[in-house]
């Protein structure tokens, strides 16, 4: 989404100067070379020599990086052919932008469950008419606004053909929603409410074509959706009102994640943009609000005005802030369940959630704190995920938060947010308050400020990617941030042992500035969505402004090579948010978020082009025509 432009982190943990020239110098020291070797491409600012996974596979040219053509090698993974950056653009270099999706020649594509699909068959479907807009109580009925992080839960844990579908909706401006830009009563705010959070959706495949099907266990999980709170803060003082109000509801559903027992984990991330104050500019935020960015006009929704939980001046509600921010658990398969706001794993901007089983079956979970300067964090459980479970405990309840400092010569320390340090004892009173801000927590600690840590995702081989998606603001290079300013964003390689343990070392396989060079046909900016196949590759969905014309886009690559190849270009104004796949991987799921910021005269997508309906937020059902798995 247009992010929060807010540098919140205004902590002292800039990278260490010495550091930063060091780094520097190493990457010019790069950049001179006119010809990399293809473990030096892949080893670009790796910190050292990790990464020399491909060095026995074919060598072929590809074009790109900087300094001209680099060697970089085939290893087979990707054998479609790519969308050609002449077939993505329109011809006419006044109107660059596409109104249509383009798809590799391999593959075909549908849309689904575009929003104001009712969740169930027979419901009111909301179809784009532009004179008109659902009404709030339909909205809570029918797929929101905003697709993002998504995950198909195959019918029995195998199904390749129906599941359920959770695909999370992360915002829709009030123009595209309410069809104005502000709302006029509490109504419009419901209206606006319940086209974000999350649609758990039942879903088929019947000749081919994917549909919604009747099912007891679709349902819409929004604003105000009743919630639970568990872990060490569930308790907290600072997680109740004085009006005593039960915790309702999730908020800015970015990116996303699933666990080995079978649920869906939805990330709440610019959940600050959705409060306000009713005092206007007399209301001035104290240094925990201004760290996680909350303000008086927030991102100008409005609900404040007419909903007192998101008024940042009603004293009855001063904690409802706290209760957004977090990683909230929903189970797929029974409507009935109460999403459950995960505690131990802190609150901050949730990028996403990717978990690896490390040492002793313990579940890991790394996270990305989403904003310019925030960090990277991992959460690790205290036993194994299957025996906490048999004793009927939560694993994401009972476990360490960790936050990431990067050092410049490729290694890094997992620094532990736990009461028990000292250094936090002054700031916190208990591990509750340690957790509800985590952010803060962190800038004590002295964790390694990035370029914005989007998804993570975690390679067969271990590997974890983390998506650093670009910061404009950057004005000086540090561990894991090769570039200053970092305009279009690269993704980091970090190997974690075992993942239980406090020290890990990192490389930055992809930068994006290094595919932009003329003639190189594999250009991207913005990585924002990733996901690691049990193969390997490495898909990549961006969020920004692309070169040459393209719209933004779905890419698969292979980071044991550096090959990349262009799968699906969106539509104009649109953001490619998430990737899901059946069991088999013959079908992935994608959305286009946002598709012509939901102004008509740019697109209409997923309708025909005709000038007048509304564009919708969709998923995109991605298959290859000849049954192949998705992305080979
Ligand atoms: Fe919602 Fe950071 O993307
Ligand atoms: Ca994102
Ligand atoms: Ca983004």
């Amino acid at each position: 989404m247009s992010h929060d432009n807010h540098i919140s982190n205004r902590s002292s943990n800039r990278p260490f100067e010495d550091i930063m020239k060091a780094s520097l110098s190493r990457r010019n020291l790069l950049k001179r070379s006119a010809l990399l070797s293809a473990t030096g491409f892949m080893g670009a600012f790796v910190g050292e020599g990790l990464l020399a996974k491909g060095a026995a596979a074919a060598t072929s040219q590809v074009t790109g990086g900087v300094g001209g053509t680099l060697l970089a090698q085939t290893s087979g993974l990707l054998g479609f052919s790519a969308v050609a950056i002449a077939d993505a653009i329109t011809a006419t270099p006044e109107e660059t932008n596409l109104a249509e999706p383009v798809i590799s020649d391999d593959y075909q594509y549908q849309a689904l469950i575009p929003w104001g699909t009712s969740i169930q068959p027979g419901g009111p479907e909301y179809d784009g008419n532009p004179n008109t807009r659902p009404t709030a109580d339909q909205q809570a009925e029918q797929v929101g606004i905003g697709h993002d992080g998504i995950w198909f839960f195959g019918k029995d844990g195998t199904s390749n053909t129906e599941g359920m579908l959770c695909v999370n909706h992360e915002f829709g401006r009030n123009s595209h929603v309410l069809g104005k830009d502000a709302p006029e009563t509490l109504n419009d705010v419901r209206l606006s409410q319940h086209a974000h959070g999350v649609t758990v959706i039942a879903i088929q495949n019947t000749n081919g074509t994917w549909d919604r099907v009747a099912s007891p266990n679709s349902r819409r999980i929004h604003v105000n959706t009743d919630v639970e709170f568990s872990g060490p803060a569930a308790n907290h003082p600072l997680l109740q009102n004085a009006a005593n109000n039960t915790p309702q509801g999730t908020v800015n559903n970015c990116g996303n994640g699933y666990t080995p027992w079978g649920t869906y984990i939805t990330c709440e991330e610019n959940f600050n943009g959705y409060f306000g104050s009713t005092q206007g500019e007399a209301f001035v935020p104290d240094e925990r609000q201004d760290r996680y960015g909350f303000d008086f006009d927030g991102f100008g929704y409005g609900w404040e005005q007419f909903d007192q939980r998101f008024d940042l001046s009603n004293a009855s509600y001063a904690n409802e802030q706290n209760r957004f921010g977090w990683i909230v658990e929903i189970d797929p398969e029974d409507a009935s369940q109460k999403p459950v706001k995960r505690t131990a794993l802190g609150r901050f901007k949730h990028e996403g959630f990717a978990f690896a089983i490390g040492a002793g079956g313990r579940i890991v979970g790394y996270m990305g704190d989403d904003q310019r300067f925030d960090y990277c964090y991992k959460f690790v459980s205290q036993a194994s995920w299957r025996s906490m479970r048999a004793r009927g405990l939560s694993p994401l309840d009972f476990g360490k938060l960790y936050v990431a400092k990067f050092n410049e010569d490729g290694t890094g320390e997992w620094l532990e947010l736990t009461i028990n340090n000292p250094a936090l004892q002054s700031e916190f009173s208990d591990q509750g308050e340690v957790l509800i801000y985590a952010r803060v927590a962190a800038d004590i600690l002295g964790a390694t400020p990035m370029d914005r840590p989007e998804w993570t995702t975690v390679a067969p081989d271990g590997g974890i990617f983390w998506a650093l998606t670009n910061n404009s603001q950057r004005t000086e290079t540090g561990p894991g941030s090769p570039l200053a300013p970092n305009n279009d964003g690269h993704i980091l390689r970090m190997d974690d042992g075992n993942h239980t343990g406090t020290t890990f070392t990192w490389a930055i396989p992809f930068i994006a500035e290094e595919t932009h060079a003329d003639g190189d046909e594999t250009t991207f900016s913005d990585p924002d969505a990733l996901w690691a196949d049990p193969d390997g590759r490495l898909f990549i969905g961006t969020d920004g402004g692309q070169q040459k014309g393209l719209n933004n886009q779905l890419l698969v690559a292979d980071p044991a090579t550096g090959e990349i190849r262009r799968l699906f270009t969106g539509v104009a104004d649109d953001e490619i948010t998430g990737v899901a796949v059946t069991p088999d991987r013959r079908t992935l799921f994608t959305n286009t978020q946002h598709p012509g910021n939901g102004d008509p005269t740019i697109t209409n997508f997923p309708a025909s082009t005709d000038g007048v309906t509304i564009p919708r937020d969709s998923t995109i059902v991605i298959t290859r025509k000849n049954g192949g798995i998705v992305g080979s």
